[in-house]
């Protein structure tokens, strides 16, 4: 598990890289934000995660480790796709607003889920 969010983080890394070097070089920072949540809940919160299972999560985690990284990819996707589509004018805030609310509170979810592993994890 620690590998495959390693991967994912990478994957958002390379992705949010890509946003800044374009807004630089277009002069159009307008995307901002999404380049900024692409990089923090997508590379960073999910390098944490790879840490967190590499170096406390050793035991077994069964289901709960499957779903709570299946949701934190769901929400993630959610929020880099409906930031992208708002800050790019591309479609209506009305009907973003509830996808934005809908997948951050899904990112939330996995958090306390990640949480509750640590927790559920005996100290060593
Ligand atoms: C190739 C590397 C990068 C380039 C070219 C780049 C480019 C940019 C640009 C053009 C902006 C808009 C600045 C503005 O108008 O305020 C920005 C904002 C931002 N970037 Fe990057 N960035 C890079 C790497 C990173 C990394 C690695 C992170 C975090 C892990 C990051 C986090 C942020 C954040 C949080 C903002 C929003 C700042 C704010 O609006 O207050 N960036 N970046
Ligand atoms: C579900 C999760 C999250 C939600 C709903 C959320 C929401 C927001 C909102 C509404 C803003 C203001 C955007 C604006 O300027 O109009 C913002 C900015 C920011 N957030 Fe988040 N955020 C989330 C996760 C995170 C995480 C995990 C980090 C850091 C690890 C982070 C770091 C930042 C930073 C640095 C800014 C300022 C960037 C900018 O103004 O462009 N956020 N966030």
């Amino acid at each position: 598990m620690d590998r495959k969010y390693l991967l994912t983080a990478f994957g958002y890394g390379l992705l949010g890289l890509v946003l800044g070097i374009y807004m630089a070089a277009s002069k159009n920072h307008g995307q901002a934000v999404t380049h900024a949540h692409i990089l923090l809940i997508g590379f960073v919160v999910s390098f944490v995660y790879a840490v967190c299972h590499k170096l406390w999560l050793t035991g077994a985690i069964g289901r709960l480790g499957a779903v709570q990284f299946f949701l934190h990819q769901v929400g993630t996707v959610g929020v880099v796709v409906g930031l992208f589509l708002l800050y790019g004018g591309y479609a209506n805030e009305a009907v973003l607003g509830p996808v934005l609310g809908a997948a951050s509170l899904v990112v939330l979810a996995s958090m306390i889920m990640m949480k509750v592993m640590v927790v559920r994890t005996r100290a060593t």
